[in-house]
């Protein structure tokens, strides 16, 4: 795999979560490049779990590449971003934000938490393959249809869901620490405004006003990845 991101998919990327960003948040790009320059704060380099793979060190690597990178670009405190034990990324005090890695290239958002509960973000390769079983697995009856509805897009089409779904899951994780299903997010997609919208379709254990969301999934299409966020 090339370590270095083409230049069109940085640019591309950079202009979806410019999108994406809610005012005042910060938003970087980051491939393995980037990963092997920057040395890990202490507090870091102890999350990652002793004999873990090389790719999961360069994955770690290049979100907190990209992670510190959006915090310095507007101007916030930079200390170290270690995890909870639920995985999710430990902002500096005042600040939230996500993280997403895929391929050769790392996306984050980061900004004040003020009126945002949570931000999710995912990223994903658009030539990775997905099957009828992981739609299945993922889809509810309207949503398996409309994954159908043109079998030429069926993968690009099902990934974007399953994308959109893993932003609503960080989301929730983040802001009330609940772990919604595949099956308990209801997305549909709106072509005009690229957007899925949608609810969750029952309380959670962790978050019983779950239902009350209105969810706005953005998606983002660029020459190699999928890009969502979900803002609660
Ligand atoms: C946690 C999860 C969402 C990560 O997604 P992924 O596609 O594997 O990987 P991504 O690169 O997009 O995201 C990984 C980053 O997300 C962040 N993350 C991990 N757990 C998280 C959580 N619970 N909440 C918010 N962010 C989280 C971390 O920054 C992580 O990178 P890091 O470990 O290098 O810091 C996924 O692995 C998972 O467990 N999903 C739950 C499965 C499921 O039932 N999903 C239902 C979704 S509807």
């Amino acid at each position: 795999m090339n370590q270095i991101l083409k230049p069109k998919d940085r640019e591309q990327l950079l202009r979806a979560l410019a999108d994406f960003a809610p005012a005042g948040f910060g938003r970087a790009v980051a491939d393995l490049a980037d990963a092997d320059e920057y040395e890990l704060m202490p507090q870091e380099a102890a999350c990652i779990k002793a004999g873990a793979c090389q790719k999961r060190r360069d994955d770690f690597c290049m979100g907190r590449a990209a992670a510190h990178k959006a915090l310095a670009s507007i101007n916030a405190d930079n200390g170290p971003i270690p995890k909870s034990n639920a995985g999710s990324p430990l902002w500096p005090e005042g600040f939230i934000g996500s993280i997403s890695h895929k391929q050769n290239a790392a996306v984050a958002l980061a900004g004040p938490k003020g009126n945002i509960l949570a931000l999710g973000l995912d990223l994903e390769y658009r030539a990775d393959p997905i099957g009828e079983a992981v739609a299945r697995r993922i889809c509810l009856a309207e949503e398996l249809a409309w994954v159908r509805a043109d079998m030429a897009l069926f993968h690009q089409c099902t990934r974007m869901l399953f994308s959109a779904k893993e932003s609503v899951y960080k989301a929730f994780s983040d802001a009330f620490g609940a772990k919604p299903g595949f099956l308990d997010i209801d997305l549909a997609w709106d072509a005009a405004k690229g957007t899925f919208f949608g609810r969750i379709l029952r309380p959670l254990p962790a978050c019983q006003q779950a239902q009350s969301f209105c969810l706005f999934v953005p998606c983002a299409l660029t020459d190699s990845f999928i890009l969502t966020a979900c803002c609660l």
